[in-house]
């Protein structure tokens, strides 16, 4: 297992691979990597030889301090999750790699990055945008691949490629749960033991708000059937709901044929979200 540190390293290296006629599929993290992240790069290595995974917490899509702070760091383990789910190389860079002294772009993506994540969390899916083209632009890779549990950031990032002619192929991998529905997370271990038991709420929420659109309900209705799940169970706060059009994310009104269903639901101080389709296929 390589591990590179800068972005001129990870260039000189990809470029090489390519030369001897290799793939190349990228797989950007924050790192705490668990079997969610396992998936993506499984998914990885089965469209390209070369498989980069990069792991960076970015400051600059978290809007509150504490949580970047809180965030969990352990490059040691996170290489040989990696490696053991087949990653070839880690690409790990500092700050000051990243964010060099006068760093001065952002790449912004307006209206897709503008409700749910976007208005709950001010400037998030710029700095999402900015670092993720960073990561392109330094791994130039054949495909990259996300994962379907942060729906939203799979759309600014589809929109930022096809705008910018990125010529990147994006792969979105379905969510990876625990056996009792909830989403893997790494925030999921901030869970007081409670709000751990009490979290998987969330999941039965969405499903049971998926039925009612498969039965042919307004949009509203299943929103309210939500919070009334997940509003009304013990410590937890729903910030929102929403059923949207799965292409736009404009919120749907009236019966919704294709529609994702996503929310952030507040367990204590730990903000989790989650989402589900309903009439889209999941194909990576
Ligand atoms: P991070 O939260 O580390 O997630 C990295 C990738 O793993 C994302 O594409 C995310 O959607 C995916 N992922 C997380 N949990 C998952 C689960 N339970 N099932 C399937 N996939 C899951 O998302 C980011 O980092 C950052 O915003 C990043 C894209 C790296 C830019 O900094």
């Amino acid at each position: 297992m390589l591990i590179v540190h800068g972005p001129e390293e990870l260039r000189a290296y990809v470029r090489g691979r390519r030369a001897a006629g290799g793939q190349v599929a990228l797989v950007p993290t924050m790192g705490a990597l668990h079997r969610g992240h396992g998936e993506l790069i499984r998914a990885a290595a089965k469209v390209a030889e070369n498989v980069v995974v990069s792991v960076y917490v970015n400051p600059r899509q978290f809007n509150v301090t504490s949580d970047f702070e809180k965030y969990p760091r352990d490059l040691g383990s996170d290489v040989a999750a990696a490696a053991a789910s087949g990653a070839t190389v880690v690409y790990a860079p500092d700050d000051s790699a990243m964010y060099p002294a006068g760093f001065d772009t952002t790449v912004s993506v307006r209206r897709v990055a503008a409700p749910l994540e976007g208005a709950g969390r001010p400037g998030h899916f710029d700095g999402v945008a900015t670092i993720v083209a960073k990561l392109l632009n330094a791994c130039e890779p054949d495909a990259a691949v996300f994962g379907l549990k942060d729906y939203q950031q799979v759309a600014v990032v589809r929109r930022m490629v096809r705008d910018l002619d990125m010529g990147v192929r994006i792969l979105a991998v379905d969510t990876v749960r625990e056996t009792d529905g909830l989403a893997l997370s790494s925030r999921n271990v901030r869970l007081s033991p409670q709000d751990r038991a009490d979290a998987p709420v969330i999941h039965r929420g969405l499903v049971r708000a998926r039925e009612l659109l498969e039965l042919g309900e307004e949009a509203s209705t299943a929103r309210e059937e939500f919070l009334a799940i997940v509003g009304g169970s013990g410590r937890s706060r729903v910030e929102y709901v929403s059923v949207a059009d799965p292409d736009t994310l404009a919120e749907i009104e009236g019966p919704a044929p294709r529609a994702v269903i996503s929310c952030a639901v507040w367990f204590g101080d730990v903000r989790l979200i989650d989402n589900l389709l309903h009439g889209v296929p999941v194909t990576p």
